[in-house]
Order: structure tokens, then sequence, then C-alpha cells
């Protein structure tokens, strides 16, 4: 059988594994077991345990190159997609800067030794003491995104504090096209100030004539998991109109605006996303005419703040099949060890992943099935309508591939259920980058 076929419960996808999906390295062998970093993953999972996360050292760095390579020195990682000790190392390595949005972030990234005029700090409601903390260490920016914190900045470097750069974040509205939790470039966002509204050119009047920060140019993100590419051309056409009327109010020139990210990836074997190249392409294009178009003094430096398109897909997820529960003409559930715990979009956003047993990649699959967690709820679902093989067993290992981006990240303790480990493949070796949680974890914090 190859292609789909449709059976009594759905659809049956024969199509062999997209490697696709996959990270950079990863190949079959001849008896279909799955490698990536030259580690063979079921091997891997028995001996480091399931759910367990895992990254291919090789595909971050390239896709960091490659960003690189696009877009010169301007690519800032935003950090919320993936972040630990290891990760951190990597970004300072490949000489990207990084975006940490809360004062967590930003410890995480100064107690790594991350250079801090590489930092950008970002945050909707940014704390005094976050800010004072940004500030005394000279991060390189700060993304200002509402006057109260305005206020605190003026208050803080009032009291001594060095005065930061700063790039005013603004809501261009335009559409992204995506889920409407990951949205953030229309008229009702929490995220910037208005273009609309007036509240952009009058936040970036006051950075431009505040003793209190240097308005170094403006930040746009108009949200995520973007297929679209077209919404970039419209945010760029906004913000340079923007920028053309800031430059005659501060009589400057604005010298840097920030696209932010969003660049959306494959999840499953039927999207389409955008090659990074055609995303710079005409990120760059629309940016140059937009500017032109506006009669700016001069062009401003184009830079960008991936994450997801940076980290999804160099990572995967291996689970332990703990149960196969089949009801008889309703739908078959395999239950693994994790669950949205350590992988909350399905459940948040709908989204979509697959999945097949590393062990056994060429195997014939007709089983349909909707794998879910161990979690106490009903929607604890991560894939729905999985393509498995027919002879599916308890103890077999799974893999969902394209889980770097919003998963570990986002993972959480539900039904006290201890966070996986993280481990980095590179060239046959691995290293853990974040160890598993234990019981005693969980119990750490509590005072009795
Ligand atoms: N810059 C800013 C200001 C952002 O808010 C974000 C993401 C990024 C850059 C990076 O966007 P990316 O290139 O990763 O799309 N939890 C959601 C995604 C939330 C995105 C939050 N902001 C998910 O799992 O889909």
């Amino acid at each position: 059988m190859s292609g789909r076929e449709t059976s009594e419960i759905g659809v049956v996808d024969q199509r062999p594994i997209d490697l696709g999906l996959l990270p950079a390295t990863a190949s079959l062998s001849s008896s279909g077991r799955l490698s990536v970093g030259g580690c063979d993953m079921e091997s891997l999972a028995n001996e480091m345990g399931t759910p367990l996360f895992v990254y291919d050292e090789e595909h971050l760095r390239a896709r960091c190159r490659e960003y690189r390579s696009l877009f010169g020195a301007h690519v800032t990682y935003a950090g919320k997609a993936f972040l630990c000790a290891a990760m951190v190392r990597l970004v300072d390595e490949e000489g990207l800067h990084l975006d940490v949005s809360t004062g967590g972030e930003l410890h995480v990234a100064l107690a790594n030794k991350f250079p801090a005029d590489r930092l950008v700090f970002h945050g909707n409601n940014k704390s005094t003491e976050e800010l004072s903390t940004a500030l005394e260490v000279g991060v390189g920016r700060v993304i200002v995104d509402s006057f109260d914190e305005m206020d605190r900045i003026e208050q803080l470097v009032g009291g001594g504090l060095p005065a930061p750069s700063v790039l005013v974040r603004v809501t261009p509205g335009v559409e992204a096209h995506t889920h409407s939790y990951i949205e953030t470039g229309t008229e009702d966002s929490k995220f910037g100030f208005s273009v609309a509204g007036g509240a952009a050119l009058e936040a970036c009047a006051r950075a431009a004539h505040s003793d209190a920060m240097h308005l170094a140019g403006l930040h746009c993100h108009i949200g995520s998991q973007i297929f679209v590419l077209q919404s970039y051309a419209r945010a760029a056409r906004v913000v340079m109109g923007l920028a053309a009327e800031v430059e005659k109010i501060a009589g400057a020139a604005i010298d840097e605006i920030n696209l932010g990210g969003g660049l959306g990836v494959r999840y499953h074997r039927d999207d389409e996303a955008p090659s990074l190249e055609a995303y710079a392409s005409l990120l760059k294009e629309s940016f140059s005419s937009a500017a032109a178009d506006a009669g700016l003094r001069g062009t401003p430096v184009l830079s960008v703040e991936p994450g997801r398109s940076i980290a999804a897909q160099a990572g995967l997820t291996l689970y332990r099949v703990g149960t196969i529960k089949e009801i008889r003409g309703v739908r078959t559930y395999v239950a693994v060890d994790g669950g949205m715990s350590d992988n909350v979009r399905p459940a948040t956003y709908g989204a979509r992943y697959e999945t097949f047993v590393p062990a056994r990649a060429g195997a014939e699959r007709t089983l349909i099935a909707t794998v879910a967690g161990k979690h106490c709820e009903q929607g604890d679902v991560l894939v729905h309508d999985a393509t498995l093989p027919a002879d599916l067993h308890v103890g077999d290992v799974l893999c969902t591939p394209t889980t770097g981006a919003y998963g570990y990240s986002m993972a959480s303790n539900y039904n006290k259920v201890p966070r996986p480990a993280v481990v980095f493949v590179r060239e046959g070796a691995h290293r853990v980058a974040v160890r598993r949680e234990t019981y005693d974890d969980l119990l750490a914090l509590d005072e009795v």
C-alpha cells in the first residue's frame, strides 16, 4: 500500500516517514532505525529514560549560521522558544544576540555569561526590579512596551543607572494569519504601542526627547508560526511610515528596525512552510522598498528575532508506550509517559504533530490511533489520528518530531509529573543539557 487509503475509522496514511520533519543529521538504517547526531534514538531512550527531549546540536548551529549568513550580525535568538545553559552558550558561540523577555530569562543568560551588550530585553510588563537589573548590567537594547515602563526607566536613570538604548515596540495593525493566541500585530494586542491610534508616535517622540534613553529604533513582532509572508511586507510598510514621522520629530535618523520573529515551520507532513531564504528575501526587499517610499534619511539596519525557526526542527521527543486501549468502533488510544506537561501545544493551539516508532520507521503502518498523555484530562492528546505499526506494543518507544521550540520551555509539573531530561546529540555522542526532574525536586519548594 502507498499513499492514503480510507478505512472505516479514518484515513490510513501509509506514506513513508517524512525525514524533512526531522533534524538535519537524522538518518534511517537499512532496517529502519532512526539515528540523530549519530545516536540511535531507541537506544538513547533506553539509556536516558523517557520522556526525553533530544536536540541535534549541528542542526541548531546550522540554523544560527543560516540566519547569520542572511542577516549578518543582526539576528537575535528568541530565548522563549528554548533556553537553558547549553543553549545560551551555543547562541553566544554562534554570535547571535539573545532576546530575554523576563527577569528569569535575563538571569539564565547572565548566569551563563552571555555578553550583556548582546541581550535584547523584552516584556509587556517589566517590573522595576527587572528593569533595574537590565540597566545595571547594560543590556544592548530595551524594547520599550508601555508609557509606564518609560516612567520606570526615567526614575531608574534619575536614580543614577545608565540610560539604555531602546527600540519602541509598535503594533502595525496587520493580521499575521496565525492562531489568535500568537497573533500580536493587530490593534487588539497587549504588546507595544498602536501606530494607527497615535500612541506609537507619542512614545517615540517621548523616547527621542528623553535624557533617560537613547532611541535606537523601532520594533515590531506581528506573531508566530506565520506562513503568509506578505504579512511582513505590510508590517514593514506601516513601520517605515512611522519611522519617517519619527525622524521628522526627532531630527535624527532611525538606526534600526527589528521586524521580530515568527517564521512558521512544518510540524506535519502536509504543512507547507516558507523557506528561510524566501522569508529573508521578502523581508529585505519589502524593507528596502518601504524605506525608499517612506523617504527615510538613511536605510536603517534590518534586524530579526527568530525562535521557532531555529529550535523547532532541531528537537524531538521520545516517549514510551504504557497502554494501548482499543475501544471497538470508536478509537484506539495509545498512552505514553508524558503529555501536556511536556507539550502543551496540541491542547492550547490545536497543533498537529506526527509520531512514529524510531526502531522500525519503515514498518507498514495501518493502526490509526490517538496518542494521549498520562495527565488527568481528556484533552491531554499529543497526536490525533497518528498512523502507527499494527503490531505496536506496550514498551515501544515513540518519536514526535519538531518539538524543539515551545515544548520544554512551556513544560509544567501538572499532576506532579517531573519534567523530562534534555540531551544534545552530536557526532555519535550525547550530553545532558538539562537533567530529568526527580520526585524530590517536586518537594523542593514546599514549606511545611
Ligand atoms: N520576538 C518576540 C517579541 C516574540 O514575542 C516572539 C515569540 C519571538 C520574537 C519569536 O517568535 P518565533 O520566531 O518563535 O515565532 N507558545 C507559542 C508561541 C509563542 C510566541 C511568543 N513570542 C507556540 O507554541 O506556538
